[in-house]
């Protein structure tokens, strides 16, 4: 199996508060993580920490990412060498529409202009997918699009740009039942054409049902406290993280 991703003794602080404490990580090619914790545990922040967001400094700790330190990378250099994060918060985008936004990144990823036909087509059919109108495609990113129709903007972001590695961020999180279904139909299609690794952070399971977890880790204080199969999955969603609290 292929390392991917590597973190190592990652330790990152905002301002003076340390967030995450000593984390380690290890994805190998074509992985599916789970990330579960309590709410303040770290996990965005180690999110936004491996894609190389400016807000954390990292004060510890590297991060290899297909055999490249990335540690102290840009986070433009690390999308274009295929990793993707999925916000919490999706931001909106006033002033450039969907479709050149993602125009704009796929064009950044691949070093070289496509065409705009070709565009188009990938595009269209990839909406169809995730049964999102084709009148979003001109509407400024984000701007105005409801919580759930934000989520499909990202998983469309993703199956349009092809990372090697995701990093969905509660992706699932305010999502009707019908648009769990999209989205997990998305994520599927992410695995079985792309067939690039994930990492999921969710406090829900629905949208763990139709994939296979390798492994799941658990964050507390920003610490893995735990990892295992996706049997943990079931032990934290019947006895929630008061044991690992504990510790
Ligand atoms: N930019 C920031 N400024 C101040 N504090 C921050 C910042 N980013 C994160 N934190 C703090 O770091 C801690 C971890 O936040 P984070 O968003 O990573 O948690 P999380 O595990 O994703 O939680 P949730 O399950 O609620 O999404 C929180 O206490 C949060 O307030
Ligand atoms: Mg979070």
């Amino acid at each position: 199996m292929t390392q991917l991703l590597k973190v190592e003794n990652l330790k990152a602080k905002v301002e003076e508060t340390e967030i995450l404490k000593g984390i380690n990580l290890e994805v190998n090619e074509g992985e599916v993580h789970v990330i579960l914790g309590p709410n303040g545990a770290g996990k965005s922040t180690l999110g936004s920490a491996i894609i190389g967001s400016p807000e954390y400094e990292k004060t510890d700790g590297k991060i290899i990412f297909k055999g490249e330190d990335i540690t102290e990378q840009s986070a433009d250099k690390i999308a274009k060498l295929g990793m993707f994060l999925t916000f919490q918060n999706p931001i909106e985008v006033p002033g450039i529409s969907m479709s050149n936004f993602i125009k704009n990144a796929l064009e950044q990823r691949n070093g070289q202009r496509i065409r705009l036909w070709d565009f188009k087509k990938q595009l269209k059919e990839t909406m169809e997918v995730l049964q999102i109108d084709e009148s979003y495609a001109d509407r400024d990113l984000n701007v105005g699009f409801s919580g759930g129709e934000k989520k499909k903007a990202e998983i469309l972001q993703m199956l349009m740009l092809k990372p090697d590695l995701a990093i969905l961020d509660e992706t699932d999180s305010g999502l009707d039942v019908d648009a769990v279904h999209v989205v997990s139909k998305g994520i599927e299609k992410y695995r079985s054409t792309i067939g690039g690794a994930l990492i999921i952070i969710t406090h829900s399971t629905r949208i763990l049902e139709s994939l296979k977890v390798d492994k799941t880790h658990i964050i507390v204080d920003g610490r893995v406290v735990c990892e295992g199969g996706s049997e943990l999955i079931d032990e934290v969603n019947k006895n929630g993280f008061e044991k690992y609290e504990a510790r």
